[in-house]
């Protein structure tokens, strides 16, 4: 993972914030004058060594951080995702409350929205709040050792962190939900449960075989990442959490069958019938269509929205057409990009791309990093 550095200098913030203002007035030729606005911010950072955003400057540097992400493939709708416009809040309460109504605003009863909520910048009195979670969601993972963990390994540390808390721990089940971690404004990390109906989960059943569930499988139904510094214009949201729908493979790939995630593809071949002992059998690619069915035919079930990767790869194509139609250029990073299976059946494999950084941008912090350990607590 790139680490961006978050400290700079007043001349670059000033300038980050002239190449903002540029790019937002030329996107939106009706905004007023931008001579105007960028004389009033450079008055303001000058005075203050920070600028506010404009509800319309914010709501317009996060679709376009989002346009930025090199990474997504999801970046089509981009202009419509919805904004909420929570900067006043620095409180971990306030936030994490606020954190819940995004996740039912955002849920929607299974139509899932893209959604943001940006809370507090960096200001150059405090550092902002900080959601130390990866996720909103997110599975405990107990135990020391991937192979041995309960639950998702991912979040072993995450679960450490939360009983060094004083969380008392959950059932002990795979798929616990953990509580929030979120640290206020010049305050400690706390934690705040999830209330259960604001987690919307699918329970993952095979199409044809009715023995998956007996597994007791699930997965929640939003992505929502909490853990990235949204970046506009030279000033930092580093608590920012977003989502999209889910793509199947991020779940039926990677989640579940990762050897060091839920590693369900041996348990899923052994089903099937398969010689897991040999990997000229295929086993591993078959367990991986299956659970990859599973997951869609689920959602699908459910009323939950959530996209195939062959329809996901079509779309960031007419993304790319549909951008460089408006004379923009679109970066990506084709290890990301590609689907975890069936590469080479999907569009997007067989071209290359530019990968170049732009801003704004969703960035992890290494300052936000070091606090979310809690180094910087001792
Ligand atoms: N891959 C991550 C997960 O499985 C989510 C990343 C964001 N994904 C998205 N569809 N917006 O939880």
């Amino acid at each position: 993972m790139e680490i961006l550095h978050e400290r700079s200098t007043i001349a670059q913030t000033v300038a980050a914030a002239e190449e903002f203002i540029g790019l937002f007035h030329r996107e939106n030729p009706d905004a007023g004058d931008p001579r105007a606005r960028l004389a009033a911010v450079r008055a303001e950072l000058a005075e203050t060594g920070t600028y506010r955003h404009t509800p319309e400057e914010l709501a317009h540097g996060a679709r376009v951080a989002w346009r930025n992400s090199n990474r997504c493939i999801g970046r089509l709708y981009w202009n419509s995702l919805r904004v909420r416009d929570r900067r006043e809040l620095t409180g971990a309460d306030e936030i994490a409350a606020e954190c819940v109504g995004h996740l039912r605003e955002a849920t929607n009863g299974g139509r899932i929205r893209p959604t943001i909520t940006v809370f507090a910048p960096d200001t150059p009195e405090r550092p902002g709040p900080l959601i130390w979670s990866e996720q909103l969601i997110r599975y405990a993972g107990y135990g020391d050792h991937p192979s041995v963990t309960v639950g998702d390994p991912r979040n072993r540390e995450l679960t450490e962190a939360l009983r060094a808390l004083g969380w008392p721990g959950g059932p002990g089940t795979p798929f616990d939900l953990l509580p929030l971690v979120v640290q206020g404004c010049d305050d400690k990390p706390r934690w705040f449960d999830l209330p259960a109906d604001a987690v919307l989960e699918v329970p993952i059943e095979h199409p044809e075989d009715d023995h998956w569930t007996d597994w007791g499988l699930r997965w929640h139904a939003v992505p929502a990442i909490s853990n990235m510094c949204l970046e506009i214009g030279g000033i930092h949201y580093p608590a920012a959490p977003f989502n999209g729908w889910y793509m199947g493979t991020e779940i039926g790939a990677r989640n579940l069958g990762d050897t060091d995630r839920y590693n369900l593809l041996p348990v899923v071949g052994r089903r099937l019938g398969l010689d897991v002992t040999n990997d000229r059998t295929l086993w591993k690619d078959r367990a991986l269509v299956e659970l990859n069915r599973a997951v869609l035919h689920s959602f699908d079930r459910a009323g939950v929205t959530i996209a195939d990767h062959h329809t996901e790869s079509r779309r960031f194509l007419t993304h790319i057409d549909r951008e460089e139609r408006k004379g923009r250029e679109v970066g990506a990073d084709w290890s990301w990009i590609v689907p975890p299976i069936s590469g080479s059946a999907c569009p997007v494999f067989h071209r290359t791309y530019e990968d170049r950084p732009l801003t704004p941008a969703f960035a992890h912090h290494e300052g936000a990093r070091q606090r979310a350990e809690g180094r910087d607590l001792v």
